[in-house]
């Protein structure tokens, strides 16, 4: 039998103690003997909750138990989750995590403090929610060159962009809708600005290309700019929207951004809709691969993090540490890819056909015309989408 802990309980908290009590026998046979719930580290007072009488307030009574085995870390953002990390690992517990921020930051730090105090540190839960993804990039994909991720990473954008484009709902109401759900930041300006989708992208490129990408250099541009115009003529035209970020291994090294993107509809990841994720991964042997599945909610991200828990007592004594990379050269300048862009422009044709001869513009209800450009660079799109008096130019995902 081995003893764990829980910090936090919240959306992802409280859906892990739950999964973990509902499927005890399964998670046993996984882990290799049973697992206890020591404790839950809570701030506030849940008085009504089955789990009350596991709550502790002072985290010195989990690092201090040397029975307790796994610490789950799910409180999120990276202050008081860093400091307990950190000591979790110190204390010879294993970790395992929800915590994109965390891992993106200070993933290959806390990796290293693991192996050196030979524990687990597992983050499945921490990129695709509930969705098998970092363990089969890892281990299943072990036999790949990886040369390119690119998926719709964060749940609530999709939800967003989903509502607004199939059920014409507005921005503010689709947000609403997705915290009701449990699917956004405590603070969504990390989603709808593209940062939660840029710490996972910065996940995927570790652990892709063996370099420890820094976040904060991943250009990112997130949903707030996308207009219901946009979503209207992209549909015209045969497309979705979608946030996606991307990450590709280059001749330098890698490059990385998140941004909204055009898909076309026959494409895979137009049909990934609502709170569902999806990552395609492009290796060597197999060619490509497409993962999809819930990528937010309580239970879908329990489902990984309670994995993660159970693999960990499986492990004990030979630790699973992904390996997150070292520290690399600057990011290939994204700016710097070769792809059609689509642009909403003023419906001047003359103006339009002048900047884009190839242009096949159509219009919409704003009077305003779409159209999707040849091949090129984002430098070399500047000028002509001046001339063709563009007010808003997204890339088209070939
Ligand atoms: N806010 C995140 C999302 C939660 O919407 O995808 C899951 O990481």
């Amino acid at each position: 039998m081995k003893k764990y802990a829980i910090l936090g309980f919240g959306v992802v908290g409280g859906g892990l103690a739950e999964v973990m009590a509902d499927q005890a026998q399964k998670l046993a046979a996984a882990a290799g003997e049973p697992l206890e719930l020591g404790y839950i580290l809570v701030r506030h007072d849940y008085p009504d909750s089955p789990f009350r009488a596991k709550f502790v307030r002072d985290f010195s009574v989990i690092e201090n138990d040397p029975e307790v085995a796994v610490v789950a870390e799910v409180i999120g953002g990276s202050d008081a989750a860093y400091d307990y990390s950190r000591r979790v690992l110190l204390a010879g517990k294993s970790l395992v995590s929800s915590n994109k921020q965390l891992v993106a930051e200070h993933g290959a730090e806390l990796a290293a403090l693991a192996r050196e105090h030979r524990v687990s540190y597992l983050f499945e839960g921490s990129v695709g929610g509930g969705i098998p993804l970092l363990r089969p990039l890892c281990r299943c994909l072990a036999a790949n060159r990886i040369d390119q991720v690119c998926g719709i990473v964060n749940g609530t954008t999709n939800y967003i962009l989903t509502a607004m484009d199939t059920q014409g709902q507005d921005f503010d109401t689709a947000l609403k809708t997705a915290q009701q759900l449990g699917y956004a930041e405590a603070d969504p300006t990390a989603d709808v600005e593209g940062i939660d989708a840029c710490r996972k992208t910065a996940i995927l490129a570790d652990l892709s290309f063996g370099w420890n990408v820094d976040p904060d250099a991943i250009p990112t541009t997130g949903i707030t700019k996308v207009a219901p115009a946009d979503l209207e003529l992209a549909r015209a035209l045969g497309y979705t929207v979608k946030l996606l970020g991307r990450a590709a291994r280059t001749p330098d090294g890698c490059c990385a951004f998140v941004e909204p993107h055009l898909v076309p509809l026959g494409h895979i990841l137009a049909s990934v809709n609502g709170v569902m994720n999806a990552c395609a991964i492009q290796g060597s042997a197999v060619g490509e691969v497409v993962f999809c599945g819930p990528g937010a909610g309580a239970h879908p991200t329990a489902s990984a993090v309670a994995a993660d828990i159970a693999d960990a007592v499986r492990h004990t004594g030979n630790p699973m540490v992904p390996d997150l990379g070292a520290p690399g050269g600057a990011l290939s300048p994204a700016d710097e890819l070769v792809s059609p862009w689509f642009i909403r422009a003023d419906a001047a044709p003359d103006a339009v056909l002048a900047a884009f001869p190839q242009a096949r513009p159509v219009y919409g209800t704003s009077g305003e015309c779409g159209f999707i450009t040849g091949p090129m660079t984002r430098r070399e799109l500047a000028a002509p989408f001046a001339a063709a008096g563009g007010r808003a130019v997204w890339r088209v995902l070939a």
